[in-house]
């Protein structure tokens, strides 16, 4: 992996694929089985921010019709589909209220927005295989609902040597959040030299190196709808 020397931190870079696109910017990227859809604009500044600082904050990027079908199921969900969430993995998965109070609910492909989420996720998946060595291979994601007061307390969500889980990725589902909702994601960049803030608003996309960035969710004052995903490597850990 490439390492850059920036201030006292050595922040690990990921590697883009030297290919056509790179040599061309111009040229517009296609899709790689269907080239007459154009990828999204947004997936090419993601590489670009993924490549430069290990994560992308994208706001307005989720398609509209599937934004609606995600939004539907995560607020129309009977509660018994969200389970408390926990920590740790395997035999030291643990509930623990002091550090995150979400509850969380899987997607699958069962159900209509869950089948064209996976699709959609698998065209990004694609893309960024074309042009980082991230070497995505599998991704799962849940629902995650923080009410009120509800909050998840710095962590990274992948440690090294631990977990195959490479790249992070957020949606949120909360249409008209207003300052005093608070509940924004917070990535510590730099040792917390540098602080990201991300308000939950509806169709911003974050994605970041699961290894690298520790973040928290501060304490929401209204519901807080939102999904996490993690794409993980072949590799089994
Ligand atoms: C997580 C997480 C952030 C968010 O579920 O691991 O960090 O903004 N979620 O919901
Ligand atoms: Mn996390």
């Amino acid at each position: 992996m490439l390492y850059l020397l920036t201030g006292k931190l050595a922040i690990p870079l990921v590697q883009r694929i030297i290919n056509e696109n790179n040599i061309h910017p111009n040229k517009p990227s296609t899709e790689p089985n269907n080239p007459d859809i154009p990828h999204p604009l947004f997936f090419e500044s993601m590489v670009n921010n993924l490549v430069d600082h290990g994560y992308s904050v994208q706001a307005n990027c989720l398609p509209l019709v599937l934004g609606k079908l995600l939004w539907e199921q995560s607020h129309s969900a009977p509660v018994t589909d969200f389970q408390n969430a926990g920590i740790g993995r395997n035999s030291g998965h643990s509930i623990n209220k002091a550090i995150r109070t979400d509850a969380v609910a899987w997607i699958t492909k069962e159900t209509k927005a869950g089948e064209q989420w996976l699709a959609w996720i698998l065209r990004l998946q694609d893309y960024l295989n074309q042009h980082l060595f991230l070497g995505l291979f599998s991704f799962e994601s849940h629902f995650s609902l923080y009410k009120p007061d509800g909050f998840y307390k710095q962590h990274y969500d992948a440690f090294k040597g631990k977990s195959n889980r490479v790249l992070s990725l957020i949606v949120y589902l909360n249409y008209e959040w207003i300052a005093v909702n608070a509940g924004e994601l917070v990535l510590h960049i730099n040792n917390s030299e540098e602080l990201i803030s991300v308000k939950p608003e509806f169709g911003t996309l974050v994605v970041f190196l699961s290894e690298e960035i520790p973040h928290e969710v501060l304490a929401t004052t209204v519901d807080r709808h939102s999904i996490a995903g993690w794409f993980s490597s072949r590799q089994m850990l």
